[in-house]
């Protein structure tokens, strides 16, 4: 199993390219399921989620073609990938593929919507806290599907004439719930109203998708997206947006780490909470015409206490990160996680590095210390994994991060980011 070995102490420089998005990418590749004609996808990033869900649209029968040609292999940052669903082969996604990642499970919305029926095995994905499917089983009855679990699946199965528009409100902000009532409210008939939806950026980027691929769709990026469906979607063409979390991600390394760095292709108003939260540490943020440019002059990193909430509040998919950046402030800061449970797990690892955090139910009190020192550590899920990196990048000596195949689940060739820009970072394949 491949590792990551980090020497810290080396300020970063230069410039990173942002990739696509992994969790819009997710979502538009699912949306191909909705026509029979092409979807084009450009700025896919290359990451072991992207590959694993082109296996498990195959099985559905999509065709996948990168850059026009059949092989999957590519040496660009981002590729532009064809997917085209002539037929639906098979409305069965099982465990074995479900259980590797829990956004397959979101074919459930395109699958019933096409096809009038689905059985989708229960998700698996990060171990992030219970995750529960509850608010896709209510959207989508509320559709007018009859949705029944057995032995592990979910049996969905539209009426007579296919789903029916309806009005529903969320319990509880969902970014998949949203995705897939979107996706399913498309092909339905009449009008569908979406209450409390969620409104990230990756929800704006699958309707503007759907809306060119024919679907009406309005208000999506407020709580409230109302979906007039009709009777086919054909193909489009759709870039993927800059990845929000990675650039959160390499602006935090580099408030952590020292230094001065352009992140390419991205853009800032995918993540204002986040930024403001750097710049509070001490970093300056600016807005450059290709991106961001992050930069952190030798001097103390401020303690900034957050909160993780819906978008646009501080995004969980930062949190870890965060707190690895804040391991090394001048004084105590609080991080809250109210989005899922169970997601401190790199509080431990950190602590191998020296962190003094202390865990109360979904808060963590982070006392800055003036040293990291490098250690072993193991990376527990995707995001949690390159907090330890970041860490290891501000700490004295070396750390050597096990399990990193959570890392290229999200990552798209972190090592060759970082050490472009002056980093020392190295994979180690046993
Ligand atoms: C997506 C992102 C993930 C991010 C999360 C929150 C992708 C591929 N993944 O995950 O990186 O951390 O949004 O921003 O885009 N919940 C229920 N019942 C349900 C569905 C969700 O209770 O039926 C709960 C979850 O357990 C969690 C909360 O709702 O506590 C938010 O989860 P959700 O927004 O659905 O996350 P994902 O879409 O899985």
């Amino acid at each position: 199993m491949d590792r990551i070995r980090v020497v810290g102490g080396n300020p970063l420089n230069g410039i990173i390219p942002i990739s696509g998005a992994k969790n819009a990418a997710l979502p538009l590749m699912i949306a191909s399921l909705l026509t029979s004609d092409t979807l084009t996808l450009e700025n896919v990033p290359h990451l072991a989620d992207v590959e694993q869900l082109m296996r498990i649209l195959g099985n559905h029968g999509v065709d996948v073609s990168v850059n026009g040609r059949r092989e999957r292999q590519s040496d660009a940052y981002s590729r532009t990938i064809h997917f085209t669903c002539r037929t639906i082969v098979d409305t069965l996604a099982p465990y074995e593929l479900v259980s590797k990642m829990r956004a397959s499970f979101w074919v459930i919305g395109p699958l019933l919507a096409r096809e009038g029926q689905a059985r989708v095995s229960l998700p698996g994905g990060c171990a992030i806290g219970t995750r529960p499917v509850d608010l896709f089983i209510e959207g989508l009855e509320a559709l007018g599907a009859s949705m029944d679990i057995d032995g592990g699946y979910i049996n969905a199965t539209a009426p007579k004439g296919g789903l029916v528009g309806a009005h529903y409100t969320f319990p509880k902000v969902s970014v998949g719930a949203t995705h897939v009532m979107m996706m399913a409210a498309t092909l339905a008939r009449g009008t569908t109203v979406i209450g409390n939806a969620a409104r990230e950026p990756e929800v704006v980027d699958l309707a503007n998708c759907l809306i060119a691929m024919g679907a009406k769709i309005e208000g999506a990026g407020t709580a409230t997206i109302t979906i007039e469906g009709v009777t086919t979607l054909s193909g489009a063409r759709h870039r993927v947006l800059p990845d929000r979390i990675e650039t959160g991600t390499y602006a935090m390394a580099v408030a952590a780490a020292g230094g001065d760095v352009v992140l390419e292709g991205t853009d800032a108003g995918l993540l204002e909470t986040a930024l403001d939260a750097i710049r509070n540490s001490g970093a300056e943020i600016t807005v450059t015409p290709t991106g961001l440019r992050v930069v952190r002059k030798p001097g103390p990193i401020h303690p900034v206490d957050i909160v993780t909430e819906p978008f646009p509040g501080f995004p969980t998919d930062l949190q870890a990160q965060f707190m690895a950046l804040m391991t090394r402030a001048d004084g105590v800061s609080h991080v809250k996680e109210t989005i899922f449970e169970n997601r401190f797990m790199h509080v431990q690892e950190l602590a191998r590095l020296g962190a003094k955090i202390t865990l109360s139910g979904q808060s963590a009190t982070i006392e800055g210390v003036p040293r990291l020192r490098g250690a072993p550590v193991m990376a527990t899920d995707l995001r949690a994994s390159v907090s330890l990196v970041i860490a290891g990048l501000a700490a004295e000596g070396e750390t050597v991060v096990s399990r990193v195949y959570h890392l290229d689940r999200g990552f798209e060739r972190l090592e060759e980011k970082l050490t472009r820009c002056g980093a020392v970072v190295e994979r180690i394949t046993d």
